[in-house]
């Protein structure tokens, strides 16, 4: 998808849909999360983001920190910083113990340079205005601070996405069907330079690429239905589409005994 339409960017940063079905919990964010386990090389994104921060000292935020998988494990890590989890959607932080609070991205409720750090991880494509964000993350850290964000590649799991419209083309009778929502794109580690280069002279992008390779559908499948909360913004039943897609992988891994995914993600590092 390279032209996103006014209405994919509605649905994607609709703070009722984010706040009260997408992230009202854990669940599908876990579910998106959990299909790593079977990429090869395996990467430790948590210990990643821990290891950029060697030479902070002092306070760190996890902006939009979700079900606090990094927030958690850096508090794990290294209990000599103090760090504070934040997100748009209250249910989602149930789960998250220490320091936490509900808070905008787009107005973070701290002081101009009372940050050594802050962290916007897979979060800044749901932002309506990823610049406004983007200059509260440089605003809120201090002069020699360091923001991390990460996201996906346009290419991100195309596997999937194919796999998608046919089993959308089966349902509606009609060859391919039309495409599942891309949560990423709108901040795709391609574009992703681009909003950060306007408040850090220097944004180093990591790369991330894997091979996700599976002989259970459960995990895709699990991984596909997490898209329930943009249901409606598919042309197509949802549910039935997710069901036609098990069958179609039930069958392939039976015909080849592994389906495969080819992900590509990143880190991008940012300093001033
Ligand atoms: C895909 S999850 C990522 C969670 C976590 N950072 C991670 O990487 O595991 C996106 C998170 O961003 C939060 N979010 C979305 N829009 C936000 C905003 N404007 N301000 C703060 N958090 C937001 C969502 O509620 C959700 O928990």
């Amino acid at each position: 998808m390279n032209e996103l339409s006014a209405a994919h960017d509605a649905a994607v940063t609709d703070r009722e849909r984010l706040t009260r079905s997408a992230y009202i919990g854990d669940r599908d964010l876990a579910a998106r999360q959990s299909l790593y386990r079977w990429q090869t090389p395996r990467y430790d994104l948590p210990g990643m983001v821990a290891e950029q921060l060697s030479d902070v000292r002092g306070r760190v935020v996890d902006v939009g920190c979700g079900n606090g998988t990094f927030t958690q494990r850096l508090r794990r890590d290294r209990p000599d910083l103090a760090v504070l989890g934040l997100d748009l959607a209250p249910g989602i932080l149930d789960g998250v113990s220490g320091p936490v609070a509900v808070a905008d991205a787009t107005r973070l409720p701290m002081a101009t340079a009372s940050c050594d750090a802050a962290l916007a991880l897979h979060m800044l494509y749901h932002v309506t205005d990823i610049g406004r964000a983007v200059s509260e993350l440089s605003r809120v850290v201090n002069r020699d601070g360091l923001v991390i964000a990460s996201t996906n590649s346009d290419g991100d799991k195309a596997e999937l996405d194919e796999l998608w419209r046919r089993a959308a083309g089966d349902v509606l009778g009609s060859g391919k069907g039309p495409a599942r929502i891309s949560l990423s794109a709108r901040f795709s580690l391609e574009k992703a330079p681009v909003f950060l280069g306007e408040e850090f002279g220097h944004v180093e992008t990591i790369e991330l690429p894997g091979t996700i390779t599976v002989r259970d559908p459960a995990p895709v499948i699990a991984h596909m239905a997490s898209y329930r909360a943009w249901a409606d913004q598919h042309d197509v039943p949802f549910d039935a589409t997710v069901e036609r897609a098990r069958a179609i992988l039930v069958d392939r891994i039976a015909r080849h005994g592994a389906f495969e995914i080819h992900c590509k993600g990143g880190i991008l590092v940012c300093r001033r």
